[in-house]
């Protein structure tokens, strides 16, 4: 049997300045930067990069952007590269999210370039998907997932996918402290599990990593991380403090 190594990734969104976040991230390498039982992921925005780049060095803990464009350089004002982040030592990009989709209109077609870009650079892609509350009430969730995850990855090799990170966020559970019920997520993660599976063999589909996000704490970790299908979480609100975010990596650990 395959164990999967749990993985959790903090999405920092818009929050902290560089002097913010070398603070936090000086707080997370002194409690969690030895520790090799989970793998720990920090996603600050784009002007902290670099600087939190330097405090993850000599530590355990892999460093994240928040999106990227797909072209590797270019008359794309405002947007920043995948050439350009692994440059910083970057290892992982949140792509997709449903703040991309829903306030900068990224379209699956769009987010499907980055994959690609993402992958061709060595760069592990973060692929978020997940369903409104309009479409969970309409009875579309899972339809919803399919579309965005077979579109997200068309055109991944085999060989590739199992550097494929999927996060499941219900929309509805994001910043909203309504989290997803552990049968509704496990439901999700496991019909996830049986596309990949289609999509690129069944070996491959139980090494990708498929995380939950939505409102996850280190209350509601345990549970959520003890379903089959949950490998880690994409932490918002709760990895902006260390302890609440030392905790969650602590509670993956945790799960045997
Ligand atoms: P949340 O955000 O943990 O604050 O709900 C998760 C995310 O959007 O990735």
């Amino acid at each position: 049997m395959i164990t999967r190594k749990k993985l959790i990734a903090g999405n920092w969104k818009m929050n902290k300045t560089s002097a913010d976040a070398v603070a936090l991230v000086g707080d997370l390498v002194a409690t969690i930067g030895r520790q090799t039982d989970v793998d720990v992921v920090v996603c600050p925005p784009f002007t902290s990069i670099e600087t939190v780049a330097k405090a993850l060095d000599g530590s355990t803990l892999k460093l994240g952007a928040q999106n990227m464009h797909p072209e590797a350089s270019g008359a794309f004002t405002g947007e920043v590269s995948a050439p350009m982040l692994r440059a910083l030592f970057a290892t992982h990009v949140i792509l997709g999210h449903s703040e991309r989709r829903a306030y900068f209109a990224e379209t699956d077609a769009f987010i499907n370039k980055k994959v690609l870009a993402a992958l061709k650079n060595q760069l592990k892609p973060i692929l978020c998907v997940g369903e409104t509350l309009a479409e969970r009430e309409s009875g579309a969730t899972l339809k919803v997932v399919q579309t965005q995850l077979e579109a997200g990855l068309d055109g991944v090799s085999k060989e590739l996918a199992p550097s494929v990170v999927i996060a499941y966020e219900p929309v509805w559970a994001i910043g909203t402290g309504k989290v997803a019920t552990t049968e509704q997520a496990q439901e999700v993660h496991a019909f996830i599990r049986g596309l990949l599976t289609k999509l690129f063999t069944e070996p491959v589909a139980q090494k990708v990593r498929i995380l939950y996000g939505g409102s996850m704490k280190p209350s509601n970790a345990p549970e959520l991380l003890a379903q089959k299908d949950i490998d880690g979480g994409l932490i918002g609100g709760a990895a902006l403090e260390a302890r609440s975010f030392v905790d969650l990596v602590t509670a993956a650990a945790a799960v045997k």
